[in-house]
């Protein structure tokens, strides 16, 4: 998508060999007109596949998410790496390894906000190594819902994250591909 990637021209940072910083415009402030478009050009790709939530994990993904879900017309769900304080909320939950952040949590699901007749179309800001969506992913698969695909903004093409989801035979939109980092410009 041509907006996103000019816009990772101008205002992208890359760090060492295999980071981007998109803090301007996705992960500190965001820039809500443009991610609005983002999730308009999101709900356009996989409009008409029957999807009933849309799902992110906290907190990059929300913003995407929210605007996609606004042009699905469906609700949106955020995974939460916290479990509830709230004893009385029965929770499906997988742990979630993040490799760029070299920690773990347990990806966490209230049971009522989602049932085996749900279609979930995963939502996140980053696809890199794929734990967070593949943690995604096992927790929908708990509840015995479907999975109509994962739609990413920012694809890192070199670490294995889409590998992974296509190797389970989840469909991956990614609306830029990074191919690599070359003398600390991004190579598309
Ligand atoms: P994954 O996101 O594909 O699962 O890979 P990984 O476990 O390696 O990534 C962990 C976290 O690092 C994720 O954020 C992911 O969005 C973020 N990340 C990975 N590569 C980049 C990058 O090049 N630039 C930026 N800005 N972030 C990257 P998170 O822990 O879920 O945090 P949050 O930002 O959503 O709160």
């Amino acid at each position: 998508m041509k907006l996103l990637e000019d816009k990772i021209l101008n205002e992208g940072i890359v760090l060492g060999q295999d980071i981007l910083k998109v803090d301007g415009f996705i992960n500190h402030q965001i820039d809500v007109s443009f991610m609005e478009e983002l999730g308009k050009d999101m709900a356009e790709y996989f409009q008409g596949q029957g999807i009933t939530k849309v799902f992110t994990i906290e907190s990059s993904g929300i913003a995407p998410a929210v605007f996609t879900a606004k042009y699905l017309n469906v609700p949106m769900v955020i995974l939460k790496k916290q479990a509830s304080k709230n004893l009385k909320t029965q929770v499906w939950q997988t742990e979630v390894v993040s490799y760029t952040k070299d920690l773990s949590y347990e990806l966490t699901l209230a049971k009522e906000y989602i049932s085996d007749t749900d279609h979930i179309l995963i939502v996140d800001d980053f696809l890199a190594n794929g734990e967070a969506a593949t943690g995604a992913v096992r927790l929908i698969r708990k509840a015995h819902a479907t999975i109509a695909g994962v739609g990413v903004l920012i694809e890192k093409s070199f670490q294995p994250g889409r590998e992974k989801l296509e190797s389970q035979g989840i469909s991956v939109y990614a609306q830029a591909q990074i191919r690599d980092f070359e003398n600390g410009k991004v190579r598309f």
